[in-house]
C-alpha cells in the first residue's frame, strides 16, 4: 500500500514548493492536481470550449491528452497534446479558468480516478485543494498549509516576476482574493481543511522551517522510525 500524504491549501501557501521537496526527499511520487485543473482550463481555451459547458468540460476531462515530464535537471514539464506548456500553464489567466472549470462537481469527478491513479507504491505527496477532504480521504497525514493573502499575494508577485511576467502587486492581491473566494464558497469540494488535517501558517515560517516541521509530523505518525533533515 503506497503512503499518501496530502498537501492542500490555498494558493501561495507554498504547497508546490513544499510538496516537491518533500517527494524528493522521502522519494515519493508527486501529484500536482491544480496542474491537472489549469490543463484543463488550457485545453478548454484552446478547444474553444466555455467554462460553464460541463458536458463538454467532462468528455475533455476524461479524454485530454496530457503528459509530466522530470526534465535531466529536475524541473517538471507539463505537456498537452505533446505541446509543452509549462510557461502558458502557471499564467493566472490559466490560473483563473482552471478555477472556473474546477467549480463544476461533475467536471471534478470526471479527473477523480486520474488523480487516484498516482497513488503508487512507494508513496504519493498529493498537492491541492481537496486532496486530504475527497480524493485521499484515508491519507496517512494530511497537511493544510496557509499564509495571509498579503504574503501569498507577494509570494505570487516575486515567482512572476522572476518568470518575467509584467504583474502589478495590488492586482495580484485582488486576483489571489477573488480565487480564494471562488475555491472556497464553491459547492463541489470547496477549499476546507480535511477534519483531522493539521493545519500550518507559513507567513512567518521560512521554507526550511516548513520542511522540518512537516518531516516531523511523518515521524510523529509513525510513517518513518526517523528521518536525517
Ligand atoms: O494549485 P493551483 O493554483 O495550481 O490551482 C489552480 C486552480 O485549480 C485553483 O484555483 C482551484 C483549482 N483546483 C481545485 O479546485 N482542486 C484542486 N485539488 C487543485 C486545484
Amino acid at each position: 500500500m503506497p503512503i499518501i500524504i496530502t498537501i492542500d491549501g490555498p494558493s501561495g501557501a507554498g504547497k508546490g514548493t513544499i510538496s516537491r521537496m518533500l517527494a524528493k526527499k522521502l522519494g515519493f511520487h508527486y501529484l500536482d492536481s491544480g496542474a491537472l485543473y489549469r490543463l484543463l482550463g488550457l485545453a478548454a481555451e484552446r478547444h474553444r470550449v466555455a467554462t460553464d459547458n460541463t458536458k463538454a468540460l467532462i468528455t475533455l476531462a476524461e479524454h485530454m491528452d496530457i503528459r509530466f515530464e522530470t526534465t535531466s535537471d529536475g524541473d517538471f514539464k507539463s505537456l498537452l497534446e505533446g505541446e509543452d506548456v509549462t510557461k502558458a500553464m502557471r499564467t493566472e489567466t490559466t490560473a483563473s479558468l482552471a478555477s472556473q472549470v474546477a467549480s463544476h462537481l461533475n467536471v471534478r469527478a470526471a479527473l477523480l480516478k486520474r488523480q487516484q491513479h498516482f497513488a503508487t507504491d512507494p508513496g504519493l505527496i498529493a498537492d491541492g485543494r481537496d486532496m486530504g477532504t475527497v480524493v485521499f480521504p484515508d491519507a496517512a497525514l494530511k497537511i493544510y498549509l496557509t499564509a495571509s493573502i498579503e504574503e501569498r499575494a507577494q509570494r505570487r508577485y516575486k515567482e512572476l516576476l522572476e518568470k518575467g511576467e509584467d504583474v502589478s502587486l495590488p492586482a495580484l492581491v485582488e486576483q489571489v482574493r477573488s480565487r480564494d473566494e471562488r475555491d472556497m464558497s464553491r459547492d463541489a469540494s470547496p477549499l476546507i481543511p480535511a477534519a483531522d488535517a493539521v493545519e500550518l501558517d507559513t507567513s512567518e515560517l521560512s521554507i526550511q522551517e516548513v520542511m522540518d516541521t512537516v518531516l516531523n509530523l511523518t515521524v510523529v505518525k509513525g510513517l518513518f522510525a526517523s528521518i536525517h533533515q
